[in-house]
């Protein structure tokens, strides 16, 4: 059977300087990418304000990410431009404060809390289905804005149980889109030590969309937490609950306003992003590869008919979900990790400076020509057959690995397989051959100019 391989920047035949690597990389990381990035084991680049290592092996993987988290905190290379909105969040803190932070947010994301955030997730999969059902009959459409409000919508919701609607809802969303837009443009020259390269324009746009953000925001979780420390009782199960009992452990304290404030928006920002981005690679990857679509079509109406999926259909469907897992191989929405080295530190042949960056990247490794076989194919069956067993095992980690990974992975394959199932049931989803997308690597891994697919409604029993 022959297999879809989708669109990818093709790598440059060699190394590129310094220079061309920066200008390259403004547009995309990924264009700074070259042939042997994909063969290496470990890589380094030395600029005047960097020393970068990037890291394939997979025992060194796991030393940076698990056995050796501690001797690898976060970089602040992304924090810098996240901060204004972020402040002080988990993404970006390391050490004890990571530690009370993660303690407490846990509860909101156990399984418990995930069964109730079911609901709230199909509530918002059947707006989405009626705002697909406005569009006409094999319209073409630019499925990245449907999955980017879909997936915001949820998030907001199981925050803070109601919806993404009303002016001050949308605003949030907006300016969350602006400052998305803005951050990769403050990231790169930080990361290449340019910082005199930033404009003051994108510094002060991005800091007035994010006091934006955490104004409105703010609005909402004010008189939450008035009530909270005032021991008003609430039957409210949503995340900002928890995350409103949650204490620490030592001191016994909760989270402060402007504490609650950082996780809230960063909740909001991780939680939406990446799931926005994965969907939309996978409708494209569905689109491109019919035979499999019309498998997962046959798939779901078997365990469905015509009815909305319930939590307990989630575990029957096994292609949706491999077609997801094989999406996150492909299109992994957090393409690099960066973290820095606490000491000194030898790594094969070489010493890790202290204070170097080290970049583990989930979109070099699972395209990794060694550790995967035709690893730029779209084959979701892989995940069937034994071979690809120890790929998974050692070269497949989308959501990150060790202490600091994904608390939120349950959570979006739950979504994303709810949101797919509820997609391929109602729509053939096709390709329209004069649009190729371009990924690029910005906050997540996007398309330049938009996925653009046609949706074509299915009549019931077809
Ligand atoms: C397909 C969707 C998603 C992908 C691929 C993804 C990927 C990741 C990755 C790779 C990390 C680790 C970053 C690092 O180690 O530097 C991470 C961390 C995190 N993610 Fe996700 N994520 C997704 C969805 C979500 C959702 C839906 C939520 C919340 C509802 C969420 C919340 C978080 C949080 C709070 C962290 C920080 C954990 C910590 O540092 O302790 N993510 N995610």
């Amino acid at each position: 059977m022959r297999h879809f391989c989708p669109v990818y920047p093709k790598p440059r035949p060699s190394k590129a300087s310094a220079l061309l690597m920066f200008f390259s990389a403004r547009r995309s990381w990924l264009d700074a990418l070259y042939e042997r990035s994909y063969r290496m084991r470990m890589g380094e680049v030395h600029l005047p304000g960097l020393d970068l290592y990037m890291v394939n092996e997979p025992a060194l993987v796991k030393q940076v990410m698990d056995t050796q988290a501690e001797d690898f905190p976060k970089s602040n290379l992304l924090g810098d431009a996240l901060k204004p909105l972020l402040g002080e969040s988990i993404f970006t803190t390391s050490g004890d404060q990571w530690r009370k932070q993660r303690s407490m947010m846990d509860p909101a994301f156990a399984q418990a809390r995930l069964n109730v955030a079911f609901p709230v997730m199909q509530a918002a999969v059947a707006d989405m289905l009626t705002r697909l059902s406005a569009l006409p009959d094999g319209a073409e459409y630019d499925l990245e804005v449907e999955m980017t409000h879909v997936t915001a919508d949820i998030i907001f919701r199981t925050i803070f149980s109601v919806p993404m609607e009303g002016a001050d809802a949308k605003r949030i969303f907006t300016e969350f889109a602006r400052f998305q837009a803005i951050a990769p443009r403050l990231m790169l020259p930080s990361i290449y030590g340019l910082r005199w390269l930033v404009w003051p324009w994108d510094v002060w746009r991005s800091r007035r969309a994010a006091a934006a953000i955490r104004g409105l925001l703010g609005q909402l979780i004010r008189p939450r937490f008035d009530a909270h420390r005032a021991g008003k009782p609430s039957d409210s199960a949503d995340i900002l609950q928890s995350f409103l009992d949650a204490k620490d452990e030592v001191t016994g304290e909760g989270f402060s306003f402007e504490e609650l404030l950082d996780q809230v928006a960063m909740l909001f920002l991780a939680g939406h992003e990446t799931s926005a981005s994965a969907l939309t690679w996978a409708a494209y990857l569905m689109a491109n590869a019919p035979d499999i679509q019309e498998r997962m079509h046959q798939e779901v109406v078997m365990h469905l008919a015509d009815r909305q999926p319930e939590l307990s259909d989630m575990r029957y469907l096994d292609l949706v979900r491999n077609v997801f897992r094989e999406t996150l191989r492909l299109f992994p929405p957090v393409g690099f990790m960066a973290r820095q080295s606490a000491s000194a530190c030898p790594m094969r042949k070489k010493t890790v400076e202290q204070g170097a960056t080290v970049v583990v990247s989930p979109w070099l490794i699972q395209r990794h020509r060694e550790l995967w076989d035709a690893p730029d194919v779209f084959n979701p069956d892989r995940y069937d057959n034994d071979a690809s067993r120890e790929s998974l095992k050692q070269a497949y980690l989308p959501f990150g690995m060790g202490p600091r990974v994904c608390m939120g992975a349950a959570f979006a394959l739950q979504e994303a397989t709810l949101i797919l199932a509820s997609l391929v049931r109602d729509y053939r989803i096709s390709a329209l051959p004069e649009h190729e997308p371009q990924p690029v690597g910005r906050l997540t891994i996007r398309s330049a100019n938009g996925v653009r697919l046609k949706l074509h409604r299915r009549r019931k029993g077809v």
